[in-house]
């Protein structure tokens, strides 16, 4: 389910090449920081009304960095990827 989060960070949101987003995903204009997942994960719901991924999102903020940081180390990030 969902999309392949590979350099997911730094990346525009929604423009995997060959994955169907919903519109709110595929329309959104932001590149996926550390903050803007920490935004998504607590509650992806309310970050972005409609969107597709039925996910009630990580409650504890230690454990939402702990995701981020296993998506940094695991999900193909370099420095540099991330806007200044
Ligand atoms: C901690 C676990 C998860 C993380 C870090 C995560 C992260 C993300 C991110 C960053 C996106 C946007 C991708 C992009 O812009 O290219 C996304 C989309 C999506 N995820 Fe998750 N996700 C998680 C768990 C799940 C689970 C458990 C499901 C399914 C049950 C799921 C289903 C989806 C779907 C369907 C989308 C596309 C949403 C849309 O098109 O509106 N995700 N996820």
């Amino acid at each position: 389910m969902g999309p392949n989060l590979h350099k997911i960070i730094g990346r525009e949101a929604g423009t995997r090449a060959s994955y169907s987003y919903s519109d709110v995903l595929g329309e959104a204009d932001f590149v996926w920081t550390p903050a803007k997942l920490q935004d998504w994960l607590s509650n992806p719901r309310g970050f972005l009304p409609g969107n597709n991924m039925t996910f009630a999102g990580v409650h504890r903020p230690r454990d939402r960095t702990a995701v981020i940081a296993y998506l940094m180390l695991e999900s193909g990030y370099e420095p540099g990827d991330l806007p200044e």
